[in-house]
């Protein structure tokens, strides 16, 4: 009897593991403190970087820098996600693991439509990707040529991935930092680019088969912010709005000393021609990606995406990302954001909005109708995800400092403003909650204001741990966590010294 019950019960877990394995946990426990409710994050263990994002077949891929063993960063994999719709995740089994080259660290992926690689061998394109071999042991033994660049490709829409057998593709040319391969088509010369980062410069490496790469350029040893070493670049032509004109974006992310300090994102605005980048711009002038403290490493989607271009970043900061009080899992993804290109005040500037697909999460809407703003306004929305559209008159507005409130009843609250008097935006968290764990989280991150016009825009896209703050249109952005000691339930929004003109108001409960 005890025989047969033991045999039962072996018969039942292995039945159990079987489906286990064929239905993997896909969905994350959306209840834990802090836990993003429509922002990416690893079910549990560390994530860093977006790597390898191609949509193929109406799914959206998404790898990420990742250790699953712990929620600090270490031995890299690549883990993975699909999506239909950019707003609803499916985790996938770790796409890479590390081997006898290294841990892999980040890199891209493109649909190889024409079979350029030689790698089909069914009805469905290759999908290949290329990523960094970080070799640890080289590392360790102080050479500089521990990084180098590997490919692997998959023949059923990303589920499985083989590593090629004559990795890597790109040795390293002896310089320490060599990195993050951004691979694309380039159809006026007809071949696949490559944009690395190595050190304080890109460089771009040319290849008819995905496996045999030659450099033939580089760009800005003397452009753009250099306060830290240059990575996860990405390279891409976008229309200019309202003109016949197209421009190359180069976006370089660079790992300290970016506007809000520590790691953020630049871009350069110029010609590409398959070998040479001309920067429009000059070499001393900064266009940061996002002013906020909170999107490091944003690159954009391949493939055939309806003709977006769709970015995404990883929403810490190098650093604090290690220490954020956050338990099972640490860190999130920014929304994704489609990008485009429109003449500013300042010249051309890329104007970034959370993609359409992000409205799949409103709920009620509650308008605000137009008043004069004074002192403080309750909005009585208590939700604590939320997406706001504000509109404000400047030439009816004598406030020197308005915005909106976050807060909770432990008195602790974040603010999303705009300081007329400065014409800086700026999101302030300094008594946002949480912040001994590191002296660079507390403070007030500062965007100056781009557009003259006195209509002035605010929109924001509010989750439990995070604001999105897209400015006018999008031609500014800032990013910024926090981690309140009690969720934050009340929502106002509030004018200093003076009423604030609000034209119109929507604010949505996201579900
Ligand atoms: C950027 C980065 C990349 C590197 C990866 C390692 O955050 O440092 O340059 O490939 O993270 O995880």
């Amino acid at each position: 009897m005890k025989n047969t019950f033991l045999l039962l019960l072996g018969f039942l877990s292995f039945v159990a593991c079987k489906n286990a394995q064929k239905n993997p946990e896909t969905r994350t426990n959306v209840s834990e403190q802090y836990r993003p409710q429509f922002h990416f994050t690893p079910k549990t263990g560390w994530m860093n970087d977006p790597n390898g994002m191609v949509y193929y077949k109406g799914e959206y891929h998404l790898f990420y820098q990742h250790y699953p063993d712990s929620t600090v960063w270490g031995p890299m994999h690549w883990g993975h996600a699909i999506s239909k719709d950019l707003v609803h995740w499916e985790h996938l089994p770790i796409a890479l693991y590390p081997d006898s080259l290294g841990y892999i660290f980040s890199g891209s992926a493109v649909v190889d439509e024409n079979n350029n690689s030689g790698f089909q061998k069914g009805d469905e394109k290759p999908l290949v990707a290329m990523f960094t071999y970080h070799n640890m042991a080289g590392e360790k033994a102080k050479r500089n040529d521990f990084q180098s660049q590997g490919i692997a490709y998959s023949l059923d829409k990303g589920r499985t991935w083989t590593k090629y057998a004559q990795n890597p593709v790109i040795k390293s040319p002896g310089i320490k930092d060599f990195r993050d391969p951004k691979v694309m088509w380039h159809e006026a010369t007809k071949q696949w680019v490559v944009t690395l980062a190595v050190a304080d410069h890109v460089e771009f490496y040319g290849s008819k088969n995905l496996k045999d790469w030659a450099k033939v350029g580089e760009f800005g040893k003397t452009e753009g912010a250099h306060g830290g070493v240059w990575e996860c670049p990405d390279l891409f032509p976008l229309p200019v709005e309202g003109s016949n004109e197209s421009k190359w974006v180069l976006i370089v992310n660079v790992g300290n000393g970016a506007h809000s300090g520590g790691s953020g994102g630049q871009y350069f605005i110029g010609q590409f021609d398959g070998k040479t980048f001309k920067d429009d711009n000059k070499p001393t002038d900064i266009l940061w990606l996002d002013y906020g403290k909170d999107n490091y490493a944003t690159v954009t989607w391949s493939g055939s995406t309806d003709n977006r271009r769709i970015s995404l970043g990883w929403m810490t900061n190098w650093q604090y990302a290690n220490k954020v009080p956050t338990k099972a899992w640490r860190s999130a993804m920014t929304l994704p954001r489609e990008l485009s290109l429109a003449n500013t005040p300042q010249g051309i500037r890329l104007m970034q909005k959370p993609v359409k697909e992000t409205e799949l999460l409103r709920g009620v809407m509650n308008g605000i109708a137009a008043q004069d703003v004074d002192h403080s306004f309750d909005l009585k929305q208590q939700a604590k995800t939320n997406e706001l559209s504000l509109t404000f008159d400047l030439s009816k507005t004598t406030s020197t400092d308005f915005g909106v409130q976050l807060s909770n009843s432990k008195g602790e609250k974040v603010l999303i403003g705009y300081e007329k008097t400065t014409n800086r935006f700026y999101i302030d968290r300094t008594e946002g909650g949480q912040k001994d764990f590191s002296k660079d989280f507390a403070g007030r991150h500062y965007a100056p204001r781009i557009a003259t016009d006195n209509t002035l825009k605010l929109h924001l896209v509010i989750d439990v741990a995070s604001v999105e703050l897209f400015a006018d249109d999008g031609s500014v952005v800032l990013t910024d966590t926090f981690f309140p000691n009690e969720d934050f339930s009340q929502l106002s929004l509030f004018a200093k010294n003076g009423v604030a003109h609000l034209v119109a108001g929507d604010v949505w409960g996201l579900k």
